[in-house]
């Protein structure tokens, strides 16, 4: 509970930002979360050490609101970590201009919007961290993927970049690309599929990685609590996969076989 760092979390409400806000509230970090869905933030706020803010990270005054509430209280920001995303699915020919466009704008742009005042703040206190939340979409595509794969792609360019122009200002900023994580988006997902019984899907989905299991959130928050501290002091631009195995087999074992 010595960790008197603050933290700003976009997309913290539930899922992996929330496994987040909770590693850091239980240091004694100050965490501060923006999310649209404010029935979640508010209750993970009073579970936990946390503020919550209704934010929509497409509105840029919304994300500017959350950096200046975390200023007003603490007089500097340490740590921000850039978590929103959403995938809308569809073969090039089939996608809308509006779902590319919403996507990049969610995915790619605010992360753009957060790091611009992030830098700004760090540099007024002489530093600090920036994990933006990636994917393995970025380092390899699915079907009907084109928009998410692209603007996660994109994640990973934007922070090399940002990590490189203010590598001097003490300023490190890395991304992490997790696989399939068991989290309310996922577990959603898997009830969409007509006719398909989600715990079958979520197993065959588990199956796709050499692990043989889905990631839980907390395995995220605790590889971003790392990479956010001083014993990660010399990883900055780089992408951390965390994905099970995926992304290290080129021909995947069939879904179903036992692991050896
Ligand atoms: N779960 C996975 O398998 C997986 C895999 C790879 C990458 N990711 C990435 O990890 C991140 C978190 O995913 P998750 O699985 O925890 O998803 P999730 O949907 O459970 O959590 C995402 C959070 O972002 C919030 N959000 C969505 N749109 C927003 C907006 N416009 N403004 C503010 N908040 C908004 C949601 O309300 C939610 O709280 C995302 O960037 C996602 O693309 C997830």
């Amino acid at each position: 509970m010595d960790d008197n760092r603050s933290i700003v979390i976009f997309g913290g409400a539930r899922g992996i930002g929330a496994a987040v806000a909770r590693r850091f509230a239980a240091s004694g970090a100050r965490v501060f979360v923006g999310d649209v869905l404010a029935d979640e933030g508010e209750a993970l706020a009073r579970e936990n050490r946390t503020t919550f803010a209704r934010c929509d990270v497409a509105q840029a005054d919304e994300i500017s609101a959350l950096f200046d509430l975390a200023v007003a209280e603490c007089g500097r920001i340490d740590v921000v970590f850039n978590n929103v995303g959403i995938a809308r699915y569809g073969e090039v020919d089939g996608l809308s201009l509006e779902d590319w466009e919403l996507t990049l704008r969610v995915n790619l742009t605010a992360q753009f919007l957060s790091c611009k005042r992030a830098v700004a703040e760090m540099k007024k206190s002489g530093g600090g961290v920036i994990v933006n939340t990636a994917s393995i979409l970025g380092h390899a595509s699915q079907k009907t993927t084109s928009a998410y794969a692209a603007s996660k792609a994109g994640v990973m360019a934007l922070t090399r970049t940002v990590a490189i122009d203010h590598a001097r200002d003490n300023i490190r900023c890395v991304s992490v690309s997790p696989g399939t994580i068991d989290t309310p988006l996922v577990q959603i997902a898997a009830q969409t599929f007509e006719g398909r019984d989600p715990e079958d899907l979520r197993r065959e989905w588990a199956d796709h990685h050499p692990l043989r299991r889905l990631g839980r959130p907390e395995e995220v928050a605790e590889t971003v609590y790392f990479l956010a501290s001083d014993k990660a002091g010399f990883i900055t631009g780089s992408d951390i996969l965390i994905d099970g195995g995926i992304r290290s087999e080129l021909y995947a074992e069939k879904p179903g076989e036992p692991a050896q």
